[in-house]
């Protein structure tokens, strides 16, 4: 069931526990991530990169991965991640969205507040998450990365004010795609940033890291963790085992409820640690 940001990491602050937030290049990613979550009675998040929605079946996406997430039997919030087009965010809007995380981060501080301010007033009912320092690392490559600028704790604060935003993705270490070197993420930074700021924290770029960080990150006020990487390389890794059985009898769906299945094994396990 289609269910809104705010209510979703709500429920999962109360709970102690975190939302898994997946990004879906395609319906049958969704899939999986439903397969995991109703298997674990678990609400979640699909995230849905901006560069799937430029590109002309984007279109589409976006309204198939609402149907899924309407028709799933736990409660699901579509949310467009990293996003700085100002169009984009409205067509994404206007076409139902749940979430808008409206990336400002690579702006001079005072136009990341302007802009995240300005979606926060256009967003109505959607929540918005935005980002306060950099999370380095494209969305959708895998490039070994080191950690970029470092979550200010005396600026979080204001800058929640001043935005309105309802969740606060935080550096601190963690970075998209593979880490250049064993992660180490600034514990206390982020318990500092926790005291400033009472909205929901996410924590982007779970992929690669250990469950411990992940746990501790959420005893620290995380309620929403990110994962892209680790499902692309299940999802091609079992495309690659399972297409020469498919081929054969040319099985297309068979190649399909694998890859469903893939997803909803990476997805499975990343929940029992945001619990
Ligand atoms: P990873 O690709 O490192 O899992 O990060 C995902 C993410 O943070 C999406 O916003």
């Amino acid at each position: 069931m289609l269910t809104s940001f705010r209510e979703l990491l709500d429920e999962r602050r109360a709970a102690g526990a975190a939302a898994g937030a997946f990004t879906c290049y395609d319906v049958t990613t969704a899939l999986g991530v439903v397969q995991a979550a109703e298997a674990r009675t678990a609400p979640v998040m699909f995230l849905v990169a901006e560069a799937s929605l430029r590109r002309p079946s984007g279109r589409l996406l976006l309204p198939a991965l609402l149907a899924v997430a309407d028709a799933a039997r736990v409660p699901v919030c579509v949310q467009l991640d990293h996003v700085t087009d100002d169009a984009l965010i409205d067509e994404a809007l206007a076409g139902g969205i749940g979430a808008v995380m409206a990336d400002g981060s690579k702006l001079p501080a005072v136009d990341n507040v302007s802009f995240v301010a300005s979606v926060r007033r256009r967003s109505g009912v959607a929540g918005v998450e935005a980002e306060l320092g950099h999370i380095e690392g494209g969305e959708d490559v895998a490039a070994a990365t080191e950690a970029g600028a470092l979550t200010d704790p005396r600026a979080a604060g204001a800058f929640v004010a001043a935005t309105g935003c309802d969740c606060l993705a935080v550096s601190i270490g963690n970075v998209h795609g593979r880490y250049a070197a064993p992660p180490q993420l600034d514990w206390e930074r982020l318990a500092a940033i926790r005291d400033q700021v009472k909205i929901p924290l996410s924590l982007h770029g779970a992929s690669g890291l250990p469950d411990t960080d992940v746990r501790h990150a959420i005893a620290l006020g995380v309620c929403k963790v990110n994962v892209n990487t680790e499902l692309r390389e299940r999802y091609l890794v079992e495309l690659e085992a399972g297409l020469p059985a498919a081929r054969d009898g040319l099985k297309l769906l068979d190649l399909e409820a694998g890859v469903v299945d893939a997803v909803a094994a990476v997805v499975a396990a990343k929940l029992d640690v945001l619990e």
